[in-house]
């Protein structure tokens, strides 16, 4: 159990509170390049700040506040791109990627510049890698953008969903030390979903634990042996063998996926999911041309019947997250010898939330040299996912979980909701008709 106290500092990302001080030291994903490059506008909220993003040039993105200074226009709504600038339909005062007003047609054109000087909105550092827009929030200095070993593998077909969740991101985050819920929540909830004739439970977790490193927590596990399709970690070495990583400030990393919980706001969490699916090792290794990883938005509920979908992995985790309530009620919960993980984050943040407090920087933000820094990271068969697997190999696996919800569309999915068109690249990409798919 936590204090009410506590729970209100862990949760809350709006300027000048402790979690929002700590959050505004590190580069966030706030929109797919695939998707800006398509749409050249698009809204962005995150930390509690409205704002858009915008492509100010071939190779350049602005990222300013949402609202036009003259008259309060949500410029993501209203606006064209001009000449590098954003500029605003209503009256047609431009903004350019540093935030300051680059032209006042009906005012400007009196040849007086003072006014439209006077003009400023808030803007922001972006860059861009692994296929992500990022953004600097922060004062200051930004801090190098971390490069993950993943984002140079060729091996595999990359794709990007997004969901925005009704929940707080930090019980999003809280899942990545929590091993024992892939027992109930993935591998005997899915078996239940499957019906009646095939309810078989996965095999318990006999003993969790948990190793920091510099970018993050990494969760070790042993597990009842019985099951191949779960990685039985030992837990006397788990670093070294790699395994789950919960990576400062809100990242899930699992070879197969890196899984951002962006917080939008105190109640609102943006899930951005990078799926690598690998591939046989006979095929072409894929571009790594950031505009060339397709992007899709995944749906929360079932347009049909309106229910949360359960179907697959990472819907499974919203379900869970977001029946936790917007913000969960930590000062209300029993948590037993399968939370050690979640309360050694919890700990570790209320550090660092006074760390930074004091002027530090919190761990995983790395100054140079250069803009970004290549990370590595202690991946469980980081070398199945960078190498690829021999066609015979892709073809036993998705054999075995053709069929299944999971694979609804032909393909293992970790989301529901994958369109026709990311199908077909998929396929393309695996060398095999898209026909098959199915
Ligand atoms: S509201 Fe944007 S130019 Fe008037
Ligand atoms: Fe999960």
């Amino acid at each position: 159990m936590l204090s009410a106290q506590d729970n209100e500092a862990l949760t809350r990302v709006g300027p000048g509170t402790p979690m929002g001080e700590l959050l505004r030291r590190y580069w966030h994903p706030v929109a797919p390049v695939s998707e800006v490059r398509e749409k050249r506008i698009v809204p962005v909220r995150i930390l509690g700040e409205d704002l858009v993003l915008f492509t100010a040039g071939p190779d350049r993105l602005g990222l300013i506040s949402r609202r036009c200074a003259h008259r309060n226009v949500d410029l993501s709504v209203c606006s064209w791109i001009d000449d590098g600038s954003l500029r605003c339909a209503y009256h047609g005062w431009a903004y350019d990627a540093e935030g300051r007003c680059a032209q006042q047609p009906f005012d400007g054109a009196s040849g007086d510049d003072r006014f439209r000087e006077k003009i400023r909105v808030d803007a922001y550092p972006t860059r861009s890698i692994g296929g992500l827009a990022w953004a600097y929030l922060g004062s200051g200095e930004p801090p190098s953008l971390p490069d993950f070993e993943p984002y140079g593998w060729r091996r595999g077909f990359t794709e990007i969903s997004v969901t925005v969740l009704p929940c707080n991101w930090f019980q999003c985050h809280e899942n990545g030390v929590d091993p024992v819920h892939f027992e109930w929540l993935h591998t005997n909830w899915s078996s239940v979903q499957r019906g009646p004739h095939d309810r078989s439970y996965g095999p318990a977790h006999l003993a969790v634990d948990f190793d920091e490193f510099e970018f993050g927590f990494i969760c070790g596990r042993e597990l009842a042996p019985g099951n191949t399709n779960m990685r039985p970690l030992s837990r006397s070495n788990s670093v070294s063998e790699g395994g789950i990583l919960c990576v400062w400030p809100y990242t899930l990393v699992t070879g197969q996926t890196i899984e951002w919980r962006v917080p939008v706001d105190d109640e609102h969490t943006l899930n951005i999911t990078r799926q690598y699916s690998v591939l046989p090792d006979d095929q072409p290794p894929v571009s790594l041309d950031p505009g060339s990883i397709p992007y899709w938005y995944g749906p929360l509920t079932d347009p049909v019947n309106g229910r949360v979908i359960t179907s697959h992995t990472l819907n499974q985790d919203f379900a869970a997250w977001v029946a936790q309530g917007a913000v969960a009620r930590r000062d209300r919960e029993h948590l037993g010898r399968s939370d050690a993980g979640i309360i050694r984050l919890r700990r570790r943040y209320l550090q660092e939330m006074d760390r930074v407090a004091r002027g530090a920087d919190p761990p995983g933000v790395v100054r140079g040299p250069g803009d970004s820094v290549q990370v590595e990271l202690p991946i469980y068969m980081k070398s199945w996912f960078a190498n690829g697997v021999s066609p015979e190999k892709f073809r036993q696996l998705h054999a075995r979980i053709k069929g299944t919800s999971q694979a609804s569309d032909g393909y293992f999915s970790v989301q529901a909701g994958r369109p026709e068109h990311v199908r077909r690249l998929f396929a393309a990409a695996a060398g095999v008709p898209a026909e098959a798919a199915h």
